[in-house]
């Protein structure tokens, strides 16, 4: 059966021939795009490491929400960014009903009805010490006192009108805290997005610019994931599920894709792979110096993320995605 009755190249021989065998596909369908939102009207800051990403007033954020839905992507996911005299040790700002997520999901939910709105839920953006939770006298982060603040945001979200909470924090517990205070009060439809397998990773240094959300002191290792490990995403995954998660994320993406494919082949539930800010700042900054074609780059990289197994992707370049996929 083997060379030379079997030749591969019959099947690639022109483009029909090509789509014909084509296994994976990217579509709009699978995009989730993050937005910032800030303080202030008409702002539109941009992320310097991020070319193409910018800081939004909830005016803008309303703007590029209908845009993106213009493009026929399904949904956003919302990050809030205060300013720093708002932050305090709790992150009390995460759970004011008048904050930037709740204004902006009420605002966008407004004008545009059908396109989902994803909260995330973490305290960094939130904490005077850029932690993702609240601190002993030690400076460390405390688990259990955290899951009640987590679970308040989620809830005021959940009441603003958000379509999914999804939870960044790696809390031990914290699905389970939101599914808890969202069912008591009666949000029993609101999905939760667990970030489950979130990796301690190099890969978030633009976005904490983007986010102004760096730890003040030390790093995120004692309770985001050792990139080394994959079994115990499988543990993180399984808990997460037991908790009451309905998407299961890996985060990153490009280097953790044995990971999506494991979480997807053990559980067979929806699964979600963040490409985040340090994958796409590569992209863009090769493309913006013409060392790589930042297009194909760019498709490459998420056609590889869903083959993985991926059911659905954010990703900063999703407004690009729309518009090439359209081309
Ligand atoms: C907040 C959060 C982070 C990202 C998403 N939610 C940063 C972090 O954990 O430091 C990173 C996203 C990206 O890099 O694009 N906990």
């Amino acid at each position: 059966m083997a060379f030379p009755t079997q030749r591969p190249r019959r099947l690639r021989k022109n483009e029909n021939w090509r789509r014909l065998v084509r296994e994976t596909a990217l579509s709009t369908d699978d995009l989730i795009v993050p937005l910032f939102v800030v303080p202030g009207e008409g702002v539109n800051n941009p992320v310097v490491s991020m070319p193409g990403v910018f800081q939004q007033s909830v005016d803008e954020v309303v703007r590029e929400a209908s845009e993106i839905h213009g493009l026929g992507i399904p949904a956003i996911i919302l990050f809030g960014v205060p300013h720093d005299e708002d932050k305090d040790p709790e992150g009390s700002e995460a759970y004011n009903p008048e904050g930037l997520v709740p204004r902006s999901i009420r605002a966008i939910k407004d004008a545009v009805p059908d396109l989902l709105v994803w909260a995330d839920v973490c305290m960094c953006e939130y904490t005077s010490h850029g932690h993702c939770g609240v601190l002993t006298d030690e400076g460390e982060v405390e688990n259990d006192p955290t899951l009640d603040l987590l679970a308040r945001a989620a809830l005021v979200y959940a009441q603003s009108g958000a379509d999914a909470v999804a939870p960044s924090d790696m809390m031990d517990g914290r699905v389970w805290a939101i599914r808890e205070t969202l069912d008591d009060q009666g949000l029993v439809d609101t999905p939760i997005v667990s970030y489950a397998a979130k990796y301690a990773s190099a890969f978030y240094g633009p976005f904490r610019d983007a986010a102004q959300s760096a730890p003040a002191f030390g790093d995120r290792k004692a309770y985001q994931m050792d990139p080394a490990n994959v079994d115990e995403a499988l543990k993180e995954v399984e808990l997460d599920i037991d908790e009451g998660a309905d998407i299961l994320m890996v985060k990153p993406a490009l280097a953790y894709l044995d990971v999506i494919r494991r979480v997807k082949t053990t559980f067979g539930l929806p699964t979600a792979a963040y490409q985040v800010s340090g994958e796409y700042a590569m992209i863009k900054a090769a493309g913006q110096n013409g060392w790589v074609d930042e297009k194909r780059v760019a498709m490459e990289s998420l056609l590889g993320i869903k083959r993985a197994g991926a059911d659905m992707i954010l990703t900063y370049f999703g407004k690009d995605v729309a518009r090439w996929l359209a081309e």
